[in-house]
């Protein structure tokens, strides 16, 4: 009976590792499975924020290297007083997008700057316009990245940081690039990030992995800009059960204190 049972329960163990491991296994093109390292996020854990500097920086990232083929379609120009930009400044940025907008009372459409209200203004007219100058392979929208890809923060650093020489027997396709973490290891995208792409307005120095880390932290915000009043309301809500729980103890004891 015993031996049966122990039998039964090794039997549903092993079952069940088997199916934790099956689920924790990233599917992959190869195959195989890609390793990506962690950073240390500004972002991450219970009380993290999103850097004020980073932000912008990844901002400046964003607009002078990415946006030539990404999109960012669901970031609008007011969005970025989030990084400490006054009104006047977002108007300015704002205003160096050039916005199609009409039809105007002659039925034409017209090109006007873009005004905070605008979302950010697409590099493309229109997705196959987007593949064509691509060689075929579509830019994706950048907005939500961070979030659609698993471990997305780590994994987009690791895709820019990822551009190194193929082994020496991999056999490369037509217009592709190596990369060490995107499945297959085939990416159209050519590597986007030198170390030297911007001059920092804020003056920091520049370098490939300050840049990634600033426009991943840009793209995280993009993906989740409500973030920091989400994690703000959790830690509010706890301390509120906490004490909660405390009046509670204190109500029981006073209420059972003549009870013997
Ligand atoms: C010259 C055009 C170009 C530039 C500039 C560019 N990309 Fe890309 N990117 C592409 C293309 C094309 C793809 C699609 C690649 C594919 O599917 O093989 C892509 C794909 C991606 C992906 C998706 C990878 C995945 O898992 O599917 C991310 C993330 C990305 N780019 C981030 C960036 C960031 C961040 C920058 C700026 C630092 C940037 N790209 C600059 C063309 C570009």
């Amino acid at each position: 009976m015993i031996a049966r049972l122990t039998s039964t329960i090794a039997a549903v163990a092993i079952a069940a590792g088997a199916w934790s491991f099956a689920l924790s296994t990233p599917a992959n093109a190869a195959g195989e499975e890609i390793e990506i390292p962690s950073h240390d996020w500004s972002f991450k854990g219970p009380f993290g924020t999103y850097d004020r500097g980073a932000l912008q920086r990844g901002f400046q990232i964003y607009k002078n290297v990415c946006a030539s083929c990404h999109a960012l379609n669901y970031v609008a120009y007011r969005n970025l007083e989030h990084f400490g930009y006054n009104e006047d400044e977002v108007k300015a940025i704002a205003a160096e997008a050039t916005v199609i907008d009409g039809p105007n009372d002659e039925g034409e459409m017209f090109e006007r700057p873009g005004k905070p209200s605008d979302r950010f203004v697409a590099p493309f007219a229109n997705d196959k316009a987007a593949r064509a100058a691509n060689g075929g392979a579509f830019p994706p929208d950048l907005s939500m990245i961070v979030k659609a890809r698993p471990d997305g923060a780590n994994y987009v650093r690791s895709l820019l940081l990822g551009y190194v020489d193929p082994p020496a027997d991999f056999k490369m396709m037509e217009g592709m690039n190596y990369n060490a973490y995107f499945g297959g290891h085939q990416i159209a995208m050519a590597k986007p990030l030198y170390g030297d792409d911007v001059t920092y307005e804020d003056g920091t120095p520049t370098s490939i992995e300050q840049e990634a880390e600033d426009v991943v932290t840009f793209l995280a915000w993009a993906s989740e800009p409500e973030m920091e009043e989400r994690k703000r309301a959790g830690v509010m809500t706890l301390l509120f059960l906490l004490v909660f729980t405390g009046l509670l103890y204190a109500t029981k004891r006073k209420i059972w204190a003549d009870v013997h």
